[in-house]
Order: C-alpha cells, then structure tokens, then sequence
C-alpha cells in the first residue's frame, strides 16, 4: 500500500504550493485558452491562491472598439478565480503593448478622456472584487527615462498621476499597482523607478505598491532583490514579484535554486505580499522554448515546483 502510494507521488510535489503560502501569497497568470487542458485547469485552482489573467484584462481585450466592452473571458476568470478561493490582480490599464488600434489613433486630450473611460469602466465592473491593480505598466527605458509612447506624447509624465488618481476613485480597495521588468535589481531603470515613487508619494499621488515582473534566465537572478526590494518597502509602499519565469531549458538545477531564491528574498522582506509566476506549464508559456515554468508539458513537477513548495515553507 505504501509503495504504491508513494509510487503515486512521483512527479508531483507532496502538498499544493497554496498550502504552505502563508506569510505571502503565491500566484500564476492564468488563461483559459488552455482551460481546455484539464491538467493545466486543475493545477491552476489546486497549486495557487492568486490568479492575474495573462492577457484577458488588457486594453485590447477589453476595449476592443471604443467604448464597446467586452467581459466575457475575464469574467470567466474572476469565476475561476471566486470558485477556487483565489485572489486577483488585474492586469493592466495602461500600456504600450496590447493597444487596440482606435486608441493608438487617438491623441492629446482624447487619448486622456479614452484612458480615465477605460479605467473607470473597467476597474468598475470588478469593484471590490480585484485585490490589486497593476494601473500602469512598463512605462520606463533602460536608462531609467520615461519611454515614449502614445501615453506620453499625449500628457508627458502627467499620464502617470492621472491614471493612478482615475484609478483609485473607481474601486477605493483595490491596491494601485506601478509595474515593470528589469527593475529587480538595483540599477539606472530601477532607480528611475525608484525617484518616481518617491515623487508620486510626496504628491499624494495614490499608488501602493510597486510590482516587480521578474522574467529572469537561470543563474541571473540579482544578488541584490532582497535589497532593492526593501529600498521600495522603505518607500512606504508595497512589492510584489508579479510575473516570474525563470528561462532554464537543461538547468533545472540552477532554475529550481533561482525561484528557490526569489521566494525567500520576498520572504525576507515584510511588504513583500506574494509572488506570481507567469505561468504553470512549460508548454503553455509566453517564453516556451526555455522551459521556464514549475511543471512541464505534461503537468509534472520540476525540481523547480520541490524548491517553491520548500522556500515557502
Ligand atoms: C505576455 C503574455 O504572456 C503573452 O501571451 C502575450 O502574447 C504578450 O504578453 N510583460 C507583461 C505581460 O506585463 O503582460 C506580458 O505577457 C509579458 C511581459
């Protein structure tokens, strides 16, 4: 009997990753296009407490002709989420990617009035039901300057306030979210990052947390993330690790030791409130040929799901 019941747990882990989340909360992106796959649908509820859709709340799926709203595969995960007992972050409201095309036509102050819309029609539909909201996204170079986008040319840096204020007066709960990837350590970008925080706060700009993407490659992970982590902390706001995948096709050595990493670094660090890792199954991910996710192809455990279950325990 116990042979077979161990025989049973080869290739999965021995308890869910959501089991052992209790200092923070441990979360997947999440699209039902794969819903069809039972293995990814069932792993999706069993393994995460927090759910962000991949990409069914981002400005063309949800606008995708102007003012004409279209809810459907985000409210099917908002239900997921609800009958799996997950919280959500939304992700995002303002970015340069995944813009529809009427909005990319628009500009000055029509481009403002499309973007306070936007927020306000969608952030109200999930009122009170959306833990936090990644409000803007990406919005920095390298070099830690603004990029240059329809967002910018349209209001310069000011798109940043007013996104953040149209968002905090459509759902007062949720917390508002400022995202971006390359940030994990402290370099030019990150600090860039940094000193607009620091601004937004002396303005009474409402933001309350600072969402780190963490798309890494095995053996990159910074040695300072725990540092730069809590220099945002110190900030007064909160920090996430928001969308972790970790390249490692061949090392899943190394790879398992990085998300290992990542989890206790956010450990360490009293606001750090989760870690979403952007994905599940490697042959489902936006980066699929680097095996970057927990489980492989078909839903089994990596070393990688052994070391996220043991640092968060
Ligand atoms: C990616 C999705 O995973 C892909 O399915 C989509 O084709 C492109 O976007 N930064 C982000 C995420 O904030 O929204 C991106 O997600 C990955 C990079």
């Amino acid at each position: 009997m116990k042979i077979l019941l161990l025989l049973g747990l080869v290739g999965s882990i021995s308890c869910a990753f959501r089991d052992h989340a209790n200092k923070i909360y441990i979360g997947a992106a999440v699209s039902p296009t794969y819903f069809s796959d039972a293995t990814y649908q069932s792993l999706a509820g069993a393994q995460f407490n927090f759910l962000t859709p991949e990409n069914e709340m981002k400005i063309d799926a949800t606008e995708p002709s102007q003012g004409q709203f279209n809810y459907a595969q985000a409210d099917e995960l908002v239900q997921f989420a609800q009958t799996n007992n997950m919280k959500v972050r939304g992700h995002t409201l303002v970015w340069h990617s995944q813009v529809p095309s009427w909005m990319q036509s628009l500009t000055g102050t029509a481009l403002e009035e499309a973007m306070k819309n936007h927020i306000s029609n969608v952030m109200g539909r999930y009122k009170g039901g959306i833990y936090a909201w990644d409000v803007v996204n990406e919005v920095f170079n390298e070099d830690g300057t603004l990029r240059d986008s329809i967002w910018t040319q349209a209001m310069q840096s000011g798109f940043i306030a007013t996104a953040f204020q149209a968002a905090r007066e459509a759902d007062p709960n949720a917390k508002l979210y400022i995202n971006d990837y390359n940030i994990e350590g402290v370099n030019a970008k990150s600090t860039g990052l940094y000193n607009l925080v620091q601004e937004l706060k002396t303005q009474g700009v409402p933001i309350d947390g600072v969402g780190f993407q963490a798309h890494f490659t095995a053996g990159s992970v910074p040695t300072d993330l725990q540092t730069n982590l809590q220099r945002f902390a110190d900030l007064g706001v909160d920090v996430a690790i928001t969308e972790l995948d970790i390249g490692g096709a061949g090392q899943e050595a190394q790879q398992a030791t990085d998300y290992a990493t990542v989890i206790q670094d956010c450990l360490a660090v009293s606001r750090c409130v989760g870690v979403t890792i952007w994905g599940i199954m490697d042959k489902y991910s936006w980066r699929a040929s680097t095996n970057p996710l927990p489980f492989d192809d078909n839903g089994n455990a990596k070393a990688a799901a052994t070391a996220i279950e043991g640092a968060l325990q």
